[in-house]
């Protein structure tokens, strides 16, 4: 499986991402082999995207949550409130939260949570320094039976610069994050999936989707554009189409 996840950060209006979301479910159409797209809008546009989206093949995304299903943590959403209103993702540890002063303690404690706390399927980020911080988030951590992790490997430099990594690279460094989440967690691969992110567009998604080690992308700026999304979508569904076709 390939997996296309689009952050929006902190843009758009209600109507704008409901529009957006529309856009994101018709890349999908009259696709029979197709990625998992997940959209992950502003904690504001959740309600009415998820209106659109319910019952179509786009799951919806949270940008972040807070720590607990709900409580004294003002300006943070509940684990609670996420599921309420259909989110069925949430991102963690995203560069820009953890310039903003979130640590991989604070990830950590997130993730126990939305095992613990939620059925929502966490996509943890992590940068350079992603073997410590693999090593401070997934130590002796209790994942449930059947639960999921999602990783995305995001260089710092990489972020909204245009200055994408090599995919062979990106490859090489995805194939040691599961295998360090592995050692880590002993979660099943099947359990693990591993994502690039990274000024990833319509003209670069191939390469990295191509690559057996890379489960998905994780796009930002282009995935506020339609045609760009558009084509990381069918970009997936390419690779999808000619691994399913490899002779065994
Ligand atoms: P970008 O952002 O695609 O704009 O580089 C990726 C991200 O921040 O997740």
């Amino acid at each position: 499986m390939k997996c296309v996840i689009a952050n929006w950060k902190m843009n758009l209006g209600i109507r704008e991402s409901v529009a957006l979301a529309r856009a994101a479910m018709a890349t999908l159409q009259g696709k029979e082999l197709a990625p998992q797209v997940v959209i992950c809008p502003s904690a504001t546009a959740l309600h009415e995207v998820r209106k659109t989206v319910v019952r179509s093949r786009v799951a919806l995304g949270a940008q972040n949550a807070g720590p607990a299903r709900y409580g004294a943590y003002t300006g943070d959403i509940g684990l609670s409130q996420l599921e309420d209103v259909g989110a069925s993702y949430v991102l963690l540890g995203h560069s820009e939260r953890r310039a903003a002063g979130e640590t991989a303690e604070h990830v950590r404690e997130r993730l126990q949570a939305v095992y613990e706390h939620s059925s929502l399927t966490p996509v943890i980020c992590a940068g350079n320094a992603w073997e410590a911080d693999l090593r401070t988030i997934l130590a002796g951590l209790t994942v449930p039976l059947h639960r999921r992790l999602l990783i995305a490997f995001e260089p710092e430099d990489a972020i909204g610069s245009g200055q994408h990594l090599s995919p062979v690279e990106a490859a090489e460094t995805l194939a040691a994050i599961k295998l360090r989440a592995r050692e880590l967690t002993h979660m099943s691969e099947a359990s693990l999936a591993v994502l690039y992110g990274g000024s990833v567009n319509s003209s670069n998604a191939y390469q990295y989707l191509r690559e057996l080690a890379v489960d998905g992308v994780l796009v930002g700026s282009a995935s506020l554009r339609v045609q760009e999304f558009r084509g990381i979508v069918d970009a997936a569904t390419d690779v999808l189409a000619a691994q399913t076709n490899v002779w065994p």
